[in-house]
């Protein structure tokens, strides 16, 4: 006899902003029935230019936010979070709470055949070193090059992404320069931001670098867990996405329509975090 259980809670979804949308489009690609309550803290975006105490701080706050709509999982959006404030908040639920630095980082060291890796992120995130840890726990040989690039936030946010963009381009150039030298062949794309970038990032790095990124892998990661758990929802539905921003709808809802191709107008609603 086979049991299916089912739960029909929302999956909830928090970043630093709308770059948590690149993880959103994969989740409703791969479980297109479930219920998603997402919250962008755009508002206060970026994290990753913070202490790690104001970083934590918020990251309860968004957390704490999605806890009320009786969520039946937690993925946190941003390496930046994850980076610095992760352990903290996976001890304050009793529901599963998955972050993004270890499905890319056992990705990337899979991936790799030289065995040099590169990271990219927030100076939040490579401060932390974490993404470094995860990949030599799985392989101590590993030779990983890490590398901050906070510019590449605001060049997304402004929309400056097509690969034909000179300030694009001269700021890739800038900060990809010292991985090219190390001759790496695969890149993690460590910030919910950067996919936006990536054929800004594979101009400057060439079609031979591997890129990896955080969201749409530990999206992938997060479908399988609640597949295997069998808690998913009804795959008959189609699932409803509520969005939550701390800052202007009009814009985001402009950003996300076009990124998620389909008209988010209406489902976004602005709230006050604290
Ligand atoms: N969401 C952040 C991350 O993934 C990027 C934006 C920020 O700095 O807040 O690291």
């Amino acid at each position: 006899m086979v049991i299916i259980l089912m739960d029909k809670r929302p999956i909830g979804v928090f970043d630093s902003g709308l770059g948590g949308l690149t993880m959103v489009k994969e989740l409703i690609k791969l479980l297109p029935g479930e219920d998603i309550v997402y919250l962008g803290d755009t508002g206060r975006v970026p994290y990753g230019s913070r202490s790690k105490a104001t970083i934590t701080k918020y990251a309860h706050q968004d957390a704490a936010f999605l806890a009320k709509y009786d969520i039946k999982t937690m993925v946190v959006a941003c390496n930046t979070v994850c980076s610095v404030a992760f352990a903290s908040l996976k001890s304050g639920y009793d529901i599963p709470i998955y972050g993004v630095i270890d499905t890319p980082a056992g990705i990337a060291a899979s991936k790799t055949k030289n065995g040099k890796i590169g990271v990219i992120g927030t100076a939040a995130t490579i401060r932390s070193g974490k993404y470094e840890e995860a990949l030599k726990n799985i392989n101590p040989e590993l030779k990983v090059h890490s590398v901050k690039c906070p510019l590449f936030v605001p060049l997304v946010e402004e929309g400056w992404t097509s690969p034909d963009d000179e300030a694009a381009l001269s700021i890739a150039n800038r900060y990809l320069g010292e991985l090219r030298k190390a001759e790496i062949d695969t890149l993690i794309l460590g910030c919910t931001h950067y996919p936006l970038l990536s054929s800004v990032i594979s101009k400057v790095m060439g079609d031979k670098v591997a890129l990896v990124d955080s969201g749409t892998e530990t999206a992938k990661y997060v479908a399988e867990k609640l597949q295997k758990n069998n808690i998913i929802n009804d795959k008959n539905n189609i699932g409803n996405i509520r969005y939550f921003v701390t800052d202007s709808i009009h814009r985001f809802s402009k950003t996300a329509s076009a990124y998620l191709e389909t008209d988010v107008h209406g489902k976004v609603e602005q709230v006050t975090i604290e």
